[in-house]
């Protein structure tokens, strides 16, 4: 169990809820989320699929607006910020493992992992260092030249875990990161993504279905 500050707060959630509208018929995707994420923290959330698990995460990370209630990010509300305020936040304080990868097909690993750094402008000979030695942490280090493509599903995961820390982000929200690994890889990609944590101060949350890792976390909410 990680110690955490809780004074210390990263990430506030205030009664947050989705519905989506499909159809002239409402879905609720998110009922009433309250919760409070500190620096150094480490939160797993679990829930049946269809529980609104990827749907949290994306408006934790500003990529989808609540329907209702607010979502503070390093102080700042995100939900009342411009587009643009919102997307130098995303780029210069986010990083993001989502469900399905969305690698560029058309850029190499080494490329995919600095992309976080080539759309901010700021890729240099250390960065890519950086991205070389996080995709030997992954097990990658032979495969920097290969497309998306010819790489495996839990390759390509692998490839997204890399890219989600290479800008040191201090929050990494992760959906389901290691779906697609046996369990060896699985202990190894968490195990990367608690050092980064460590090592760059910030928080990370995480969806997972394993029990494993979510006992590795300092908190779990389940959703239902
Ligand atoms: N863009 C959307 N439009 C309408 N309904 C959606 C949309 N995205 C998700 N949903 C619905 O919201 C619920 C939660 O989805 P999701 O967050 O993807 O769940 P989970 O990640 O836990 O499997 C599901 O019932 C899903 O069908
Ligand atoms: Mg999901």
């Amino acid at each position: 169990m990680r110690k955490v500050d809780p004074c210390n707060i990263l990430l506030k959630l205030n009664d947050v809820e989705k519905i989506y509208s499909v159809a002239g018929e409402s879905v609720v995707a998110l009922k009433k989320i309250s919760l409070e994420v500190s620096f150094g923290e480490v939160l797993a959330i679990t829930g049946p699929s269809g529980s609104g698990k990827s749907t949290l995460l994306h408006i934790m990370g500003g990529l989808e607006k609540p329907t209702r209630g607010e979502v503070k990010l390093l102080g700042d509300s995100i939900s009342s910020m411009s587009d643009s305020n919102r997307t130098r936040l995303r780029r210069e304080s986010l990083g993001f493992v989502y469900q399905f990868h969305h690698l560029l097909p058309e850029f190499n690993v080494l490329e995919n992992v600095l992309m976080p750094l080539l759309v901010a402008g700021i890729c240099s000979k250390d960065e890519e260092e950086k991205a070389k030695e996080l995709l030997s942490k992954v097990g990658l280090s032979k495969r920097t030249k290969h497309l998306p493509s010819m790489l495996s599903g839990g390759e390509r995961q692998r490839v997204a875990i890399a890219r989600s820390v290479v800008n040191a982000p201090k929050l990494v929200l992760a959906d389901e990161p290691t779906g697609n690994l046996d369990n060896e890889n699985a202990n190894q990609i968490f195990s990367v993504l608690l050092d980064q944590a460590q090592e760059n101060q910030s928080a990370l949350i995480i969806v997972t279905h394993d029990l494993t890792i979510a006992a590795g976390c300092s908190k779990t909410i389940t959703l239902i």
